[in-house]
């Protein structure tokens, strides 16, 4: 497996040297997938979904045939017929043995394989007939239904499949689903309400297909240890107040703990000390304003008015208190509901439950909530 730029890697999965616990998580997951449960696995984004999925992949490769696809980009059936037979291409090379049925299926289907010139992973484009994908599909499968080894399919950011124009895509894939034999699947999004309904509404076709399993942040203890002897490792020395203090202010939010980390390992010094994982966190703040600007640009004023608002509390329980609203000068109730839907809708907030249960609304760009704050 490659080595990461640094021993905090902003994309991609390194190995379990660079993967902080989740060992519950793993644990549950291996149990659904050795029980031929299905799994639907969701979590606020980038909190570490998709990084779940390949360390548990590399825990399974030896008994297992693992394939990932990610079908955000897709729009239809086809693009993720195409996605499906990339990733059975670039995991298995011609020689093996199931690369060898693999490619014989894919290759009679005619298509245009390109390769990346950087990783050299094949890419295929298989143009059937629109109606000819889910024949294609199957077939596939059947392929995969062949091998000695059992197969564990992840489709990441599953909840695309409702902008597919083919109708009744969830009622195909769920049928496919129960046939197969020698295939366990895991559906992971981000999207929660979306995945949420697929799977617990009863008048859904995945309806209690599966298990559902929603992944939090990491335990603060142990994700700062894990920092703590990351960067010891590597001949960096810090102190756990001052891990402590990064956790904080990325609010453990996995990707932007990542990227703070990364940054402060770049810098030169030796010593991490207060003083300069607060300087990088300032560039970074600074790197990102035009990020924050096309935010304003993009959002009506009582839209902008209201991120900043919710930024600026962390956690907003009652948006349509007269105490939320006249201490932010946010107009009326009825339009700050109106605008909280818009941002849910664009992502740029979310809404959760706390310990207790209490649901309240909170932003997804802790930077740009830093930013607010200032
Ligand atoms: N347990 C972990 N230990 C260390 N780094 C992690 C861990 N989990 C995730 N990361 C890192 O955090 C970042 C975000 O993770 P990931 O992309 O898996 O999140 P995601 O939930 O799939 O996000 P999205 O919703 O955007 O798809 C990645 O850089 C990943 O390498
Ligand atoms: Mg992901």
């Amino acid at each position: 497996m490659k080595k990461p730029p640094t021993p905090f890697p902003v994309t991609g999965y390194f190995g379990p040297a660079y993967f902080c616990d989740r060992r519950e998580e793993l644990d549950q997951l291996t149990r659904n997938i050795r029980g031929g449960n299905p799994t639907t696995l969701t979590a606020l984004r980038r909190l570490g979904k998709t990084a779940l999925i390949h360390h548990l992949f590399h825990q399974l490769r030896s008994e297992y045939i693992t394939i990932y696809m990610d079908i955000l980009p897709t729009e239809s059936l086809g693009d993720m017929l195409d996605r499906f037979s990339t990733a059975m291409a670039s995991q298995y090379s011609e020689r093996s043995k199931l690369g060898r049925s693999v490619w014989r299926m894919i290759k009679s289907l005619r298509p245009v394989i390109s390769y990346d010139p950087l990783s050299g992973t094949p890419q295929v484009f298989i143009r059937s007939a629109p109606d000819e994908s889910r024949k294609t599909m199957t077939e596939l499968f059947q392929v995969l239904e062949e091998q000695s080894k059992p197969v564990v399919i992840a489709i990441d950011e599953f909840q695309q499949i409702l902008e597919y124009p083919e109708k009744q895509t969830e009622a195909w894939l769920r049928s496919v689903m129960q046939q197969l034999r020698n295939t366990t699947f895991i559906f992971s999004g981000s999207q929660q309400h979306l995945m949420k309904d697929m799977f617990t509404n009863p008048e859904k076709p995945f309806f209690r297909s599966t298990q559902f399993m929603k992944i939090g942040k990491l335990e603060e203890s142990i994700y700062r240890d894990f920092i703590v002897k990351q960067y010891r490792k590597h001949s960096r020395s810090i102190s756990d107040e001052t891990v402590t203090e990064m956790l904080r202010w990325t609010d453990l939010h996995t990707y932007y703990v990542q990227l703070l980390c990364n940054r402060v390992f770049l810098s030169p010094d030796k010593e991490i000390t207060t003083g300069i994982w607060k300087e990088e966190a300032a560039r970074i703040l600074k790197e990102q304003e035009f990020v924050f600007y096309g935010y304003r640009e993009m959002l009506t004023k009582s839209q902008w008015d209201l991120l900043k608002a919710v930024a600026r509390e962390g956690r907003v329980y009652q948006p349509t208190s007269s105490d939320f609203i006249s201490g932010h000068a946010l107009g009326n109730p009825s339009s700050v509901l109106r605008s909280l839907q818009s941002l849910q809708k664009m992502e740029l907030v979310y809404r959760e439950n706390d310990r207790e249960g209490h649901s309240y609304y909170g932003i997804y760009d802790v930077l740009f909530g830093r930013w607010v704050a200032r």
